[in-house]
């Protein structure tokens, strides 16, 4: 079937109405484009658990702070066709900041808690920017499924909390990272990175792989766990750290010494040349 592109949110939403009237699930994929086999892996997701995907195609202006990088984000609209349609995606839907954000927009919806550490000390305004944004392509696209990827850890967390206190009923279905041969997990930032630091950013797979093999072999305290993960880290000396923590998978919360049976997440940020690269893992304390 050929991908349809919708570009205005009432056309979207009459779409999605009809297909519910059908009695057709629908499963929205949200992205920013310059898509890669992550997202990929999230259209065919959506096609396993759904009869309708709607892929969304947004390079969303409010959750890049001014210093960030909106204006030079990777933009590939000919390829992002091609792939969504031969990933099965039934729509794109694809609106302008306009329509998005119209003259006089001044809604903003602010989660608290999970979004204050971690990404949301080192990028204040982004979490509201992405809760917002998604709040508004859910109404938009009508779903009964969202797929994310866990590649994005801290907003999987913030989605559910949206999705639970704001009453939109669907189903939150996180994805797993799909990562390049090396391990460097996929993202469309990756195209920043020269040869040389391409070659080096593998060392942030590398570091979370060891502490994971430390909390296998029975170490429970996180100030040894993170330890680890800086080490590790430093075996390439210009990469900068913003955070690299184990927390609680479900709360985020860093306790000193973690008890056997929780479910942690390894999360981390770092920047390398000036390209920012986040990464994360879940492990069970045996
Ligand atoms: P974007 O970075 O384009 O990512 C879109 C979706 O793809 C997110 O759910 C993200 O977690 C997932 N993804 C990215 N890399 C992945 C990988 N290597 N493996 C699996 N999934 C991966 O995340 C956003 O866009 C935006 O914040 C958005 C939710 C669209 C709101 O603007």
């Amino acid at each position: 079937m050929t991908l349809i592109i919708v570009k205005t949110i009432r056309e979207m939403q009459k779409i999605s109405f009809e297909n519910k009237r059908k009695g057709l699930k629908t499963a929205v994929v949200p992205t920013m484009g310059f898509l890669h086999n992550g997202h990929l892996s999230l259209i065919k997701k959506g096609k396993q658990i759904a009869d309708v995907v709607i892929t969304t195609l947004f390079v969303n202006p409010t959750q890049f702070a001014p210093n960030e990088d909106f204006n030079k984000y990777p933009r590939d609209f000919d390829k992002d066709f091609k792939l969504c349609e031969d990933s099965g995606s039934d729509y794109l839907f694809l609106p302008d900041t306009k329509e998005m954000y119209p003259d006089g927009f001044s809604t903003s919806i602010e989660i608290k808690g999970i979004t204050c550490k971690f990404e949301g000390e080192f990028r204040p305004a982004h979490f509201s920017g992405v809760a917002t944004v998604v709040a508004k392509l859910f109404n938009a696209t009508l779903p009964d499924f969202a797929v994310f990827g866990q590649k994005d850890y801290q907003q999987t967390l913030l989605i559910k909390k949206l999705n639970d206190d704001l009453n939109f009923g669907i189903e939150i279905v996180v994805s797993e990272t799909i990562r390049e041969i090396d391990g460097l997990a996929m993202s469309s930032r990756n195209t920043y990175l020269s040869p040389e630091n391409r070659a080096k950013a593998v060392s942030i797979f590398h570091s979370i792989e060891a502490a994971k093999k430390v909390i296998k072999e029975g170490d429970t305290d996180r100030k040894i766990i993170n330890s680890v993960l800086l080490e590790s880290l430093k075996s390439v000396p210009e990469l900068k750290v913003d955070y690299a923590s184990a927390a609680l998978a479900d709360t985020l919360e860093e306790p000193d010494t973690f008890n056997s049976g929780d479910e942690i997440v390894i999360l981390m940020a770092v920047h390398l040349g000036k390209t920012r690269l986040i990464d994360n893992s879940i492990v069970k304390i045996p």
